[in-house]
């Protein structure tokens, strides 16, 4: 089956089910339009964030990846306006953009960016006693997603659950002799929740407008 029916179907669920607000859409269209790459999840994974988070009653949301912050849109629409996402990025300019989109959104107030290397500001954030989080949302540099894993269980209240995109990659996370530093550190990540008894955790392949890609959830013991 081809990419062009992925992303036919992915178009078709977008208008029958996810129908996102405009001010998602603006987001892309503006992330796109100041350069920055369209790597944002799609409109029915970004509804199935926001449905996480509401199905696990989330008050704290941790996302690691804000880019142009459409993702940390509907992870926002998941909790209520007392509720705190706190989203980490390296770049200031994505951080700017997504600053824009997210107030447009009318979900600003209740997101945190904090600007830096993620493993800087998780170390912070663990010595600073950040209370818990309910979901952490895993979607930035891939050879950073081990130590990213390591920092983030004491950030996280028993029963959290943890989302990590991009963990297939083409199918490429299969390929045991692969020398790509993403694969080898999504393989690494893989092989962390699987061995670790405070994980519980599956992964799931997926095809649509991003391609063929996979996602890993877990719950934290
Ligand atoms: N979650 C976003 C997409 C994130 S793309 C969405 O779905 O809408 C990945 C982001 O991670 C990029 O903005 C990139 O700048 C950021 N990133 C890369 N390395 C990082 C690091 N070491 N620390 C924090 N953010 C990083
Ligand atoms: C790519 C896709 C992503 O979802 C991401 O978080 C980073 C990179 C990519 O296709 O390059
Ligand atoms: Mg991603």
């Amino acid at each position: 089956m081809s990419e062009a029916r992925w992303s036919a179907v992915d178009a078709y669920i977008a208008d029958v089910v996810v129908r996102p607000a405009a001010a998602l859409e603006a987001a892309l269209r503006d992330s796109e339009a100041a350069g920055l790459p369209a790597i944002a999840v799609s409109p029915a994974y970004g509804k199935l964030l926001m449905l996480l988070a509401r199905a696990c009653r989330a008050r704290r949301v941790l996302e690691i990846g804000t880019l142009g912050g459409y993702s940390t849109i509907w992870l926002a629409a998941g909790i209520p306006p007392d509720g705190r996402v706190v989203t980490l990025e390296l770049e200031p300019k994505h951080a700017a953009i997504a600053r824009v989109n997210l107030d447009r959104a009318g979900v600003g107030e209740r997101v945190d960016i904090r600007i830096g290397p993620a493993a800087t500001t998780l170390q912070a954030l663990g010595a600073g006693g950040a209370e818990p989080f309910d979901l952490v949302f895993i979607d930035a540099d891939k050879e950073g997603y081990p130590i990213y894993l390591e920092l983030v269980i004491p950030l996280c209240r028993a029963g959290a659950l943890i989302v990590a995109d991009n963990v297939v990659r083409d199918g490429r996370v299969a390929d045991a002799d692969s020398t790509d530093p993403q694969v080898i550190g999504i393989r690494k990540f893989n092989a962390m929740l699987a061995d670790d008894p405070r994980f519980d955790a599956t992964i799931i392949q997926t095809v649509g407008i991003k391609k063929y890609d996979g996602f890993a959830l877990a719950v934290v013991a």
